[in-house]
């Protein structure tokens, strides 16, 4: 492959008296990149001819032997043995110049009604529909993986955090919880750029239609779209789809990264929260101590990259005037590139979740620092004593000072320091001072109880037909 003999000019070349060069053959050649698109190519090609034939375009004896043709190029691709040509561009000139020499001169009439600009966005359309199914099973897995574990530790006190300074005790179950609620959002946006992608720009031909007596509804059915696109400019212009798509994954793997970086901070000495298992860790090569979280950080710095995927083909499609031009063919290489990415995320991230040890004795421990239940102090002087919030809020800030000074925790404060700070107090304020106490009293619908946590991870376990 990549030997330079021109071979594409025999579809175009026509016109043409000189052969390209071999720089503006290398600029110019997507085989590298969009044979991945090979199988879906046969699917519309296939699909074409049958429509030919039915509207009487070509002949019964072409069309068998196109599609005689297409099962053997089908059967090469699959076994490897196809002759991938790159002085043939694109996965497009590939199969038909295969076809031609399988199926003879018949090929030649397979091209019609059709032109290379409505062909390649049916191809990508078709692609990047199996791509989200994918990705959208690789989600459900980590969601698994988070429900599971979630289950696990639905009565794990940790501390929650806002600012990353301690605010108040949550459960490590409602946290891994989050990321459900998440990642499952990022399922229905892919799901629903799924919906709006699936129509079928095939018969806009190479921008305005053609003359043929085509049908467009008999192929856009047999290619499972919901339909055929209305306008053939938008039909083989429009990426607004693969846009969408790459800005839900850019938003997932930003939530990948997001939890990426709570296994990092999770599984270093100084939280100590968790540790990664030996298969998700990697040593150093100078200190013999370290494990390092280094898939964490490498979902961490990949999510970057879908992002950059995303805002690269939004910067070539922007100011693109309509209809087609060769900007859009590096729209392929992006997409592919952004799922790529997000699927090793993704498994990486099921890997290090399914098999991460938490430690419940050191979340606790951390979770009873930063005096975590001053709200509940505070809560409990406006629920018992009828002080207004703000009120409350003044004592019990007074409080933490005093508990700061003297180097211990609210719940360690005497009672008689505590009536110093407001007389009515009595020793029912120890009940809601520990972090146990404290998330058992967040019931509201949402909130951190294990109580609600634990019915939550079983909705989810059930919604994704784990045994709750
Ligand atoms: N390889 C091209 C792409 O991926 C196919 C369409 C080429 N069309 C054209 N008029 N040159 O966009």
């Amino acid at each position: 492959m990549g030997e330079n003999t021109g071979e594409s000019q025999k579809m175009w070349g026509g016109r043409f008296a000189a052969r390209p060069g071999d720089i503006m053959e290398a600029i110019n050649a997507s085989i590298d990149v969009d044979r991945r698109m090979a199988e879906e190519d046969v699917a519309g090609s296939r699909a074409h001819a049958d429509m030919l034939v039915e509207m009487e375009i070509i002949s019964e004896e072409d069309h068998e032997a196109i599609q005689a043709g297409l099962d053997a190029v089908l059967g090469e691709i699959r076994d490897g043995s196809f002759p991938y040509n790159r002085s043939l561009e694109d996965i497009h000139m590939n199969i038909e110049a295969r076809l031609k020499e399988l199926a003879g001169p018949a090929a030649g009439r397979l091209h019609t009604a059709r032109s290379r600009n409505d062909q390649v966005v049916t191809d990508f359309r078709l692609w990047t529909r199996g791509a989200i199914d994918e990705a959208d099973n690789a989600i459900t897995d980590l969601l698994k993986a988070l429900a599971t574990r979630a289950a696990e530790h639905s009565g794990t006190i940790m501390p929650g955090f806002t600012h990353l300074q301690t605010a108040q005790p949550v459960t490590l179950g409602h946290h891994l919880l989050a990321y459900c609620e998440m990642l499952n959002r990022d399922r229905r946006r892919l799901s629903a750029a799924a919906i709006h992608l699936n129509e079928c720009p095939l018969g806009a031909a190479a921008l305005a239609g053609t003359g043929f007596p085509i049908d467009r509804d008999m192929t856009s059915e047999a290619l499972g779209f919901d339909r055929p696109m209305a306008n053939s400019l938008d039909a083989v212009s429009a990426r607004d789809f693969a846009l969408e798509t790459l800005a839900a994954l850019s938003i997932s793997a930003t939530h990948l990264s997001r939890l990426a970086e709570e296994v990092v901070l999770w599984t270093s000495a100084q939280f100590g929260f968790a540790s990664l298992s030996d298969a998700w860790s990697t040593g150093s090569s100078i200190m013999p101590q370290k494990r390092n979280p280094d898939a964490a950080e490498l979902i961490r710095g990949k999510a970057a990259l879908i992002t950059a995927n995303f805002t690269a083909l939004q910067g070539a499609v922007k100011a693109l005037p309509l209809a087609y031009a060769k900007d859009l063919q590096d729209d392929k290489q992006l997409t592919f590139a952004a799922f790529d990415t997000f699927d090793l995320c993704v498994r990486s991230m099921t890997g290090m979740i399914e098999t991460i040890t938490f430690h419940p004795d050191a979340m606790r421990e951390a979770a009873s620092k930063g005096f975590s239940t001053a709200t509940d102090l505070a809560d409990f002087l406006v629920r018992e004593l009828d002080l207004p919030f703000r009120e409350a809020h003044h004592v019990t800030g007074a409080l933490v000072a005093k508990a700061e000074n003297e180097g211990c925790d609210l719940s360690e404060l005497s009672l008689e320091v505590l009536q110093a700070a407001e007389p009515r107090l009595t020793e029912a304020v120890f009940e809601v001072l520990t972090v146990e106490k404290s998330a058992a009293s967040r019931t509201s619908y949402g909130g951190t109880a294990p109580e609600r946590v634990s019915e939550q991870a079983a909705q989810w376990k059930q919604r994704l037909g784990l045994e709750a």
